[in-house]
């Protein structure tokens, strides 16, 4: 009796040691959890870097105001499919399948030329050292600076795939269910409190018409317009957007309209002040404010721009570390659009 006591002590303690001790050692080991990525992880190896990317992209966006909503939508998108290994960059795989960036989901993306840009750069500075996948993120980095928040620590270490399938881009549309969306980001390990956050990067750039026009026009069966649309905005939306009868279909896809009327240039949380005054373009965004798993979490956000600018620096970080590569899994490219 005493003895079985004695081994099931023993047997308790080894259990307490592997969860506590083993479990983490081989979670940092997986790559799902990216906790291989380091703070200053090219400190010897390119220690100009950070600062490299800083000053093509903070000239870039002289040129280019909206370029900053442009590269946080590359690098989500790329950290959205399978992961951030810089998959959506290549423009062909040794599979010879349609690639990433040539899928639906991918639609009026944009930024290739900046990351070729530095990566020529950081090919002089330090050849075969920097990855795309960490270009990708730095970059996004410098754009929330840029956009008016803090410089957010950027963990790096990615490495870069040798794959792209247009098919695995199954990124959730305007018009995807809500429950389909939460179910998307928690597979890829953002909770859903994070997307509410992350949403708030909708506070800058541009959609276009394509994706919001048919709140204004034939939104059901029953209501031509989308009744949680404010009726002043979408009246000056409809002159932004007319119907697509009254324009050439391909004029009409090309229209972008910024995605905050007041500050578009500015990252902020008055994202979720317009939500609340139902002054959004894209219906995934909308709602947030009616379903009850996020509507007190908007009107926070939209209340406290500090709280929200903390967690999206933490959320951003986050989605940096999606399934990415690490150590000696796939590569650093030469070429951001090709595989060695
Ligand atoms: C349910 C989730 C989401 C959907 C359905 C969605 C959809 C869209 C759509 C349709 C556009 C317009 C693209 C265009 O017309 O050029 C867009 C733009 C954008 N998205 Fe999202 N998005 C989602 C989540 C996110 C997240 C989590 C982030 C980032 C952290 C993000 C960042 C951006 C940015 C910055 C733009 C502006 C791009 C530009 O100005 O070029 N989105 N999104
Ligand atoms: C049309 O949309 C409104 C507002 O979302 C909704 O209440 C109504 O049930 C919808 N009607 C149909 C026929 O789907
Ligand atoms: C609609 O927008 C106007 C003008 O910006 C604003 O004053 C009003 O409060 C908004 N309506 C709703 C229902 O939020």
């Amino acid at each position: 009796m005493r003895r079985l006591m004695i081994n099931e002590t023993i047997i308790f303690t080894l259990c307490i040691v592997i969860v506590v001790v083993i479990a983490p050692c081989t979670e940092a080991a997986g790559k799902g959890l990216g906790n291989g990525l380091n703070v200053g992880f090219y400190s010897r190896s390119c220690p100009n870097v950070e600062k490299i990317v800083a000053d093509i992209v903070s000239e870039a966006n002289r040129q280019d105001p909206k370029l900053p909503g442009a590269l946080i939508r590359l690098f989500s998108h790329d950290c959205f499919v399978k992961g951030c290994d810089a998959s959506i960059l290549l423009e062909a795989t040794r599979s010879k399948e349609p690639v990433e960036k040539k899928a639906q989901g991918n639609d009026f993306i944009r930024g290739f030329e900046l990351i070729d840009e530095i990566k020529a750069r950081l090919e002089q500075e330090c050849p075969q050292t920097v990855s795309c996948a960490d270009i990708l993120a730095f970059a996004a980095r410098e754009a929330v600076f840029l956009a008016g928040l803090p410089r957010h620590k950027v963990p790096a270490g990615r490495r870069d795939s040798r794959t792209s399938r247009a098919s695995d881009v199954g990124l959730p549309a305007p018009t995807t269910p809500f429950n389909d969306i939460i179910d998307f980001f928690t597979r890829k390990g953002i909770t859903l409190d994070e997307l509410v956050v992350l949403s708030g990067a909708h506070s800058i750039g541009v959609a276009h018409c394509s994706f919001f026009d048919y709140r204004l026009y034939n939104f059901n069966t029953s209501q031509p317009q989308d009744p949680a649309l404010n009726s002043t905005y979408a009246s000056d939306l409809s002159t932004k957007c007319p119907k697509q009868n009254t324009l050439p279909a391909d004029e009409a896809k090309k229209t972008a309209v910024d995605f905050d009327p007041t500050t578009p240039l500015v990252l902020d949380n008055n994202f979720y002040v317009n939500l609340l005054q139902g002054k959004t373009l894209l219906q995934s965004d909308q709602i947030m404010v009616s379903d009850p798993r996020t509507s007190a979490l908007v009107k926070t956000l939209a209340s406290d721009s500090d709280a929200w600018s903390r967690r999206f620096a933490k959320a951003m970080i986050k989605m940096g570390r999606t399934n990415v590569l690490t150590r000696d899994e796939g590569e650093i490219r030469k070429n951001c659009r090709t595989f060695n």
